[in-house]
């Protein structure tokens, strides 16, 4: 490709900036003309879109958000969009794009690339619910905000002898759950991907516990599992212990990102261009161990997403 754009699609992430700094560069650096797009994919559809320099992603790698704004799309998401979509590019000269978001913004890509622009996905999102990398830009940054606000609210559960439901995010991926649970040592930890019984793995462990000594608990349960306050009311009744629920929210999407996501992110950036000035299109950017690679999109997005269920047993017998 000679001439690129560069989009953040979907829910933001920390560490998008970083990602999208380093298409900028890299492009800039091989020569190609680089597009800054805004809002996402409507960015292509409206013609909201301007060309880069190397100082327009200055002082943007330590900022949580994107600087290019970012939407979900409906209008994309129909024929007549991508055609649209298409034709920005053309009249503009640009064959190559570059997602960054989740797997709903991946689809769009593949179908850009349908049309005939060159396109590669970038994995950002904070909850890791992309099968076909270990590893999602934005959440090692959310990881660590989740653990330290439950550090904040264990301060007060201890004070007051009491149990706290906390709610991370994740609406179909437990991996915020499990990491922050093992993290903050949760009596129970609830996702999405593996069913519980309410007498079982939460008042029969608090019990457990409390017969050991243990006065204060948090439970940490997965968006995607809800029922929050239920569940509070539920662990105060039956257990006698006075029981608090907090939704940690959109806290976990902002915040300045963590090494890691900046650094994951500037080599996903750079091997994203690295692959359009191949003319290669259609491809995922993934993390394999400490590798980055790629997969042809319609792949990827077909891949089965795995939960690490030995983890999950690992935490159950740690936390007691
Ligand atoms: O995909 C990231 C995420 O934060 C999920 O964890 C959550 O379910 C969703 O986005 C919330 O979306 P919105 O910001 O549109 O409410």
């Amino acid at each position: 490709a000679k001439s690129i754009a560069v989009l953040t699609s979907g829910g933001d992430a920390p560490g998008m900036n970083a990602a999208v700094r380093a298409v900028v560069r890299s492009g800039l650096s091989f020569g190609m003309k680089v597009y800054g797009v805004m809002r996402g994919y409507n960015g292509l559809l409206n013609g909201d879109l301007h060309e880069m320099s190397m100082r327009s992603v200055s002082d943007i790698i330590q900022h949580g958000g994107t600087a290019l704004f970012t939407a979900r799309s409906p209008e994309f998401n129909t024929p007549e969009g991508v055609q649209k979509a298409a034709a920005t590019c053309r009249n503009l000269g640009i064959d190559g794009v570059v997602v960054i978001g989740g797997d709903g913004s991946f689809r769009g890509a593949r179908d850009l690339t349908g049309a005939g622009v060159l396109c590669i996905g970038i994995p950002g999102t904070i909850d890791n619910d992309i099968a076909c990398t270990d590893y999602t830009i934005g959440y090692d940054t959310a990881l660590n905000t989740a653990m330290e606000m439950i550090d904040r609210i264990r301060d007060t559960t201890e004070s007051h002898d009491r149990c706290s439901v906390v709610e991370v995010m994740g609406r179909r991926c437990g991996d915020i759950a499990l990491h922050t649970g093992i993290a903050v040592g949760a009596i129970a930890t609830l996702v999405p991907e593996i069913p519980y019984d309410f007498q079982k793995d939460i008042v029969d462990r608090m019990k457990a516990a409390q017969a050991t000594g243990k006065k204060h608990f948090i439970v940490v349960v997965a968006e995607g599992v809800g029922k929050t306050q239920e569940i509070t009311e539920r662990i105060q009744k039956e257990t006698g212990i006075e029981s608090r629920a907090t939704i940690l929210g959109h806290v976990q999407r902002g915040g300045s990102p963590t090494l890691r996501d900046r650094v994951v992110a500037s080599r996903m950036g750079y091997h994203a261009v690295e692959l359009l000035q191949k003319s290669v299109g259609n491809r995922v950017v993934a993390m394999k161990g400490e590798q980055i690679v790629d997969f042809d999109i319609t792949e990827a997005l077909n891949m089965p997403r795995v939960f690490d269920e030995n983890l999950y047993r690992i935490s159950a017998k740690l936390s007691i």
